[in-house]
């Protein structure tokens, strides 16, 4: 049970929509605690859109009850106001809050220990003194007794924590250690995108573990492989498109949807250019999850197929029908609007959760301030049944060179309940 509950923590932030009053120029101001602030997406979690910044309440659902962000304002009664710099290094660091209950881990402490002590001070300073303090009490969770006790996590920490701030690696460049220490601390990529365990703990917290980085799960979401996998991970993207993805939303054939989006919109779109092409310059030197895997085949026998009506492929007149006109038949989709479908490593990846759950919920591209108006997917919930979701995902899976397995009803039904609400429609 505490296991399944741990499990649902960190996976219910991204079911929620935040909003963030965005600074606006940060090249300059690369060690300020704004930047850090931001960089390290606490607005994320700690800012609720209708409240006043940093001032928590942001409700994680579990299936034993929620629990509620806090209260991180200097205030001296409700928020950190009466925090030293001892503790909330250690909050950071430990998951320990000052008056010493364990956190759960759905606060990203086991990445935030990575941060350095410059930046460290520069973050609380930040915190205590440009942020306004709002007096807010902290909810409690709606989790019941015993289920509500924290000392279990004590053993968790021992277990899969460790506290150790980011140490250079002197054999590699200042480039590669700056993205190293961003991607595994401060801007924690590892929290969505590293698998997890049975405990609910990321396997693997640095390049040493090959399954850091090489995909993980979150609330009906799969955050793809970002490891050196030429099929389903980054080995075909240039250095160039990732940080290009994570300042505007897309790269040519890209663009970021569900969970993604979010982190874009918030985070990282505010990124310095030296600080994403470190990030970049540091997952480029992650070896494949899986090095034998391919890229897809350039062959493309489905176009063919498609212009000459031949419709024998399952799937293929729905694909015709509902998105050819945006994906083209080519599924090259439209340079930076339409993302294309044919080689796009988030259709091959192992997992088809993001592709069922774009095509149930449909989706809206980042707005970043490098493109200013969102480009809309639709959403099929209601047009397409089970069977027919999974037969267009199945074969945007395997058309025009792409090979990924196939995807099946109940798969479908499952993620429609939890990312719609609502079981299928007959028709
Ligand atoms: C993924 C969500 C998430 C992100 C991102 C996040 N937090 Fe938290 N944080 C939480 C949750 C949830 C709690 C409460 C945990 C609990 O009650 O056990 C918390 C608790 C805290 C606390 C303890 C405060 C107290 O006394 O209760 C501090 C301090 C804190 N966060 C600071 C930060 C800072 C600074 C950042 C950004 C660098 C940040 N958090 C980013 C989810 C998050
Ligand atoms: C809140 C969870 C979350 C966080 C944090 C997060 N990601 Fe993602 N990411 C996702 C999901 C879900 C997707 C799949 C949707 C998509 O392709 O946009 C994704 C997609 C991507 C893609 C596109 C991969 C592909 O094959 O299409 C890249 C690149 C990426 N993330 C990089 C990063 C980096 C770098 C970080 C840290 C700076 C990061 N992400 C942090 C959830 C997250
Ligand atoms: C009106 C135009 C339109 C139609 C019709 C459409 N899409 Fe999309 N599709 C988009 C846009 C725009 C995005 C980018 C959404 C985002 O980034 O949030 C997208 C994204 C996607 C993605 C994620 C790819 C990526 O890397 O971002 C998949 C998979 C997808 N569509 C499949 C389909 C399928 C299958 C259908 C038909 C059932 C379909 N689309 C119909 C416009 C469309």
């Amino acid at each position: 049970m505490k296991i399944k509950q741990l499990s649902l923590f960190v996976a219910a932030f991204i079911s929620c929509k935040f909003a963030m009053a965005a600074p606006e120029n940060f090249q300059e101001k690369v060690a300020s605690g704004e930047y850090i602030a931001t960089t390290g997406d606490c607005a994320a979690c700690h800012t609720v859109s209708g409240s006043a910044p940093f001032t928590g309440g942001l409700k994680m659902v579990t299936p034993v009850g929620a629990i509620y962000s806090t209260n991180i304002t200097p205030d001296k009664d409700t928020g950190i106001g009466n925090y030293s710099y001892e503790d909330f290094s250690r909050a950071l660091r430990q998951g320990i809050a000052k008056d010493g209950h364990r956190l759960y881990p759905a606060m990203p402490y086991t990445e935030y220990a990575k941060i350095n002590d410059d930046d460290m001070h520069a973050l609380y300073s930040y915190l205590m003194n440009e942020v306004k303090p709002v007096h807010q009490t902290n909810r409690k969770s709606d989790i019941p007794w015993p289920l509500n006790m924290r000392w279990p996590l004590a053993a968790w920490d021992w277990a899969f924590h460790d506290s150790d701030v980011y140490k250079p690696d002197q054999t590699q460049s200042a480039e590669w250690n700056r993205g190293a220490y961003l991607v595994q601390g401060l801007t924690h990529c590892g929290t969505c995108h590293t698998p997890r365990g049975l405990a609910y703990q990321e396997k693997g917290f640095d390049q040493h573990d090959k399954r850091f980085l090489s995909g993980g799960q979150l609330a009906g979401w799969s955050a793809p492989d970002l490891t050196g996998n030429s099929k389903t991970g980054l080995g075909s993207w240039s250095a160039q498109e990732i940080a290009e993805f994570l300042k505007t939303g897309h790269t040519d054939g890209n663009a970021a949807f569900g969970p993604m989006s979010e982190a874009i919109e918030k985070s990282t779109q505010y990124l310095t250019d030296a600080d994403l092409s470190a990030i970049a310059t540091y997952l480029k030197s992650l070896p494949s999850s899986d090095a034998p895997a391919q890229a897809s085949a350039k062959a493309d026998s489905t176009s063919a197929a498609l212009i000459k009506g031949d419709m024998s492929q399952p799937g293929s007149l729905l694909y015709m029908n509902n998105c050819s006109a945006c994906h083209r038949i080519d599924g090259k989709g439209y340079t930076k609007s339409f993302p294309a479908l044919a080689g796009n490593t988030a259709v091959m990846g192992d997992d088809p959760s993001s592709l069922i759950n774009i095509v149930l919920a449909g989706a809206k591209t980042p707005v970043t301030r490098e493109s200013i108006t969102g480009l809309t997917m639709p959403d099929f919930a209601w047009r397409l049944n089970d069977q027919q979701v999974a037969d267009v995902v199945t074969f945007i899976r395997s058309s025009w060179g792409n090979s990924a397995s196939a995807v099946n009803a109940e798969e479908v039904a499952k993620l429609r309940k939890q990312s719609v609400g609502q079981p299928e429609v007959k028709k």
